[in-house]
């Protein structure tokens, strides 16, 4: 009896046990590479679950330093602050990003006492502090560019005043990071490393964010005159060379993973590090999901972080950070 020849190449046997995967396994995921995004509220004694985001809370800062305990002792590197700000803080201006007795710094400075081995990165954005919820200030109904660049430049001033060690321009005005470098420099704090959300999109899937920081019900119109279309990506490689050149350490990609195919680009084109932002409405699809019985949340959240590995990025912003350090920590 003749056989039809049977297959000489057979990708299945590298597939065949775990060491055998384990060994041929090209990309790997490592605590080092996570940064947590986390909420600050104002008062005392506050632990609020954010409605859209299963597992998230905004915490005072009196229960913060316990909040980032664990995320710390998991040892990841690095935390990303957002304030949920009063409406009474807000005004047309965002006038509050500039105070450095605001939300954002209490937090950065009580985290770097407390935890000095932990980075800090400050978003650098007027949206939690301006009562139209855009991210720079509006004059004849347009965000203006280089008006919002002055606010946003001493947003950033106070942050890193304040213990920010990583700043994290998120506005998306055009020059920012230049302004902010130069200004930085002026005033000796060459350290301040800026990772920049260079490849930002005009996103749907930021909508349980806006709810977490209370931008959402403020929001009025969108944020394409400043974000990118998602159309786009050759204007990608354009906003990641505009952000090197003005001194950018670290570029981003956000969102993640309906944008994997310009973190790719990005990394290959320049080789520098290289971050994807997993966001809000990202976290909140698998986690609903997951909720519901629908998708198994562990493995949804580990195969996702690894597509970012696998795309090129250097460093993941993920909601999952301790879930996923936990994890990666058990083996
Ligand atoms: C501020 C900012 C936003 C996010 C990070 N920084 C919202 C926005 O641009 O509207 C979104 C993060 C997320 O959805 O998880 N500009």
């Amino acid at each position: 009896m003749t056989h039809a020849p049977f297959p000489t190449a057979r990708p299945r046997r590298n597939r065949l046990d775990d060491p055998t995967r384990r060994l041929v396994a090209q990309n790997r995921l490592s605590v080092d590479d996570l940064i947590w995004p986390i909420f600050v509220v104002e008062g005392e004694g506050q632990r609020q679950a954010v409605a859209s985001m299963p597992g998230v809370f905004r915490v005072s800062l009196d229960g913060l330093s316990d909040h980032v305990g664990p995320a710390a002792a998991l040892g990841i590197p690095a935390v990303a602050l957002f304030p949920a700000t009063p409406a009474e803080k807000k005004d047309a201006e965002g006038t509050e990003a500039k105070n450095p007795e605001n939300l954002m710094c209490r937090a950065a400075r009580q985290l770097a006492r407390d935890f000095p081995e932990l980075a800090l990165v400050g978003d650098v954005a007027l949206d939690p502090y301006t009562d139209h919820g855009h991210d720079g200030v509006i004059r004849t109904g347009y965000v203006h560019n280089d008006e919002s660049l002055e606010v946003l430049v001493a947003q950033a001033v106070v942050q890193a005043e304040a213990g920010i060690g990583i700043i994290a321009p998120s506005d998306m005005m055009d020059g920012r990071v230049g302004a902010i470098r130069a200004a930085l420099d002026r005033r000796g704090l060459i350290h301040t490393r800026i990772m920049a959300y260079s490849a930002k999109y005009a996103s749907a899937f930021y909508g349980p964010f806006r709810d977490a920081v209370g931008s959402g019900g403020a929001l009025k119109g969108d944020k394409r005159t400043y974000q990118m279309d998602p159309a786009n990506s050759d204007e990608a490689l354009r906003e990641v060379a505009a952000d090197l050149a003005e001194g950018a350490d670290m570029v981003m990609v956000k969102p993640g993973m309906p944008y994997l195919d310009i973190l790719q680009r990005v990394k290959e084109h320049f080789s520098v590090p290289t971050f994807a932002y997993q966001v809000s409405g990202e976290y909140a699809m698998i986690a609903a999901a997951a909720q519901n019985g629908w998708i198994d949340r562990e493995r949804a959240m580990m195969e996702s972080l690894m597509s970012f590995r696998r795309a090129g990025a250097d460093g993941v912003l993920t909601y999952f950070a301790v879930d996923a350090a936990r994890r990666l920590r058990a083996g």
